[in-house]
């Protein structure tokens, strides 16, 4: 079973096909970092006129080695997400499906996230403890089953990611943040003393504080070595998701527990919780941790085997969570 997947939730315009929702037959991404990096950001209005550009020749060559009438069916990344963005998506999504007469399906970008892990895997079995750490999102989740959630902590302030990007602004280290405090950290060590919210009792994360933290310790000018402080900040945000990740593994009976979103891609975070964690952790290798089209195939395949498909009526739901 081949599935197209696309991809245009933020600022990567993708498209991948994927068998049997294991196995990668083609990949592309064009990213627009360079674009988002002179104004420090996501601009969403600038995003979505690129994904308008890039969307029809990187699902040309997604499908350069593919035949149309081989397709079983179309992924499409819903939300959450930029709406702006999504809408190119989607919208290009039910366009092939309204003309190959192909099945539509909508897909939750963080049900998405997961499924990277099913790429090249050999069949999980559940129930799974998954960690999702990405620009908007640090969700601890029990997956009980194919489509089967249940959320068990959420952050409740900012993102893993996010405070990456807060903190790479703080320290002057650019966009994107996270993969420029992880560069930055390699030169230093985490000597510098940083508050961690374990939140006791609870499964939920919170990282404002020590965001807020490195920030006042910058503007008193109480910071030397930017290495040193990248390395303590990257430090402070490991710890607590690994810990937090580990005790929840350990109190579900899971069999593994699975990483995915952008901050998966940090070597610390990687490391620590191979170490750490009580069970089995699966990782998926780092392109398929950030944005990509072949995690939405992965879980566009697994929908359309349960039968779960979308009409030609689907629309975008930027808020949308994940149970
Ligand atoms: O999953 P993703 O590509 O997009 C969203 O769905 O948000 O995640 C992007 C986030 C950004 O905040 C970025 O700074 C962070 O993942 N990130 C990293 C690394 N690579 C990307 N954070 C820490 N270390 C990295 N190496
Ligand atoms: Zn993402």
């Amino acid at each position: 079973m081949k599935i197209l997947g696309i991809e245009t939730s933020c600022d990567e315009t993708a498209a991948a096909v994927v068998e049997d929702g294991t196995k990668i037959l083609s990949s592309q991404i064009a990213s627009q970092v360079e674009i988002h990096a002179r104004y420090g950001g996501v601009v969403p209005e600038v995003a979505s006129r690129q994904h308008l550009l890039s969307i029809i020749p990187v699902i040309e060559m997604a499908m350069a080695g593919v035949r149309w009438k081989e397709l079983s069916g179309i992924a499409v990344t819903v939300g959450p997400g930029l709406a702006g963005s999504l809408l190119v998506g989607v919208n290009v999504a039910k366009a092939i499906a309204l003309s190959r007469g192909l099945p539509l399906i909508g897909i939750n970008h963080l049900e998405a996230h997961i499924y990277a892990n099913w790429l090249g895997a050999n069949g999980i079995d559940f129930p799974v403890v998954c960690l999702i750490v990405s620009g908007g999102h640090s969700d601890l989740v029990l997956m009980r089953e194919h489509g089967d959630y249940a959320v068990l902590g959420r952050t409740r302030d900012d993102a893993a990611g996010e405070a990456f990007d807060k903190a790479a602004r703080i320290l002057g280290l650019g966009y994107p943040g996270g993969p420029a405090v992880e560069r930055a950290a390699r030169e230093g060590t985490a000597s510098i003393p940083l508050p961690r919210a374990w939140l006791k009792g609870s499964d939920d994360f919170s990282f404002s504080g020590v965001k807020t933290a490195l920030l006042r310790l910058v503007e008193a000018g109480k910071v030397s070595s930017v290495a040193d402080a990248a390395a303590s900040f990257q430090a402070a945000v490991v710890d607590v998701l690994v810990a937090k990740t580990a005790a929840a593994a350990r109190g579900r009976r899971a069999k593994k527990v699975l990483l995915s979103g952008g901050v998966a891609s940090n070597g610390s975070l990687r490391e620590q919780m191979l170490k750490h964690s009580p069970l089995p952790v699966l990782v998926p290798p780092p392109v398929l941790c950030t944005d990509n089209a072949a995690m939405v195939a992965a879980c566009g395949c697994y929908r359309l085997r349960a039968g779960r498909t979308s009409s030609l009526d689907l629309d975008v739901v930027p808020g949308l969570k994940l149970a």
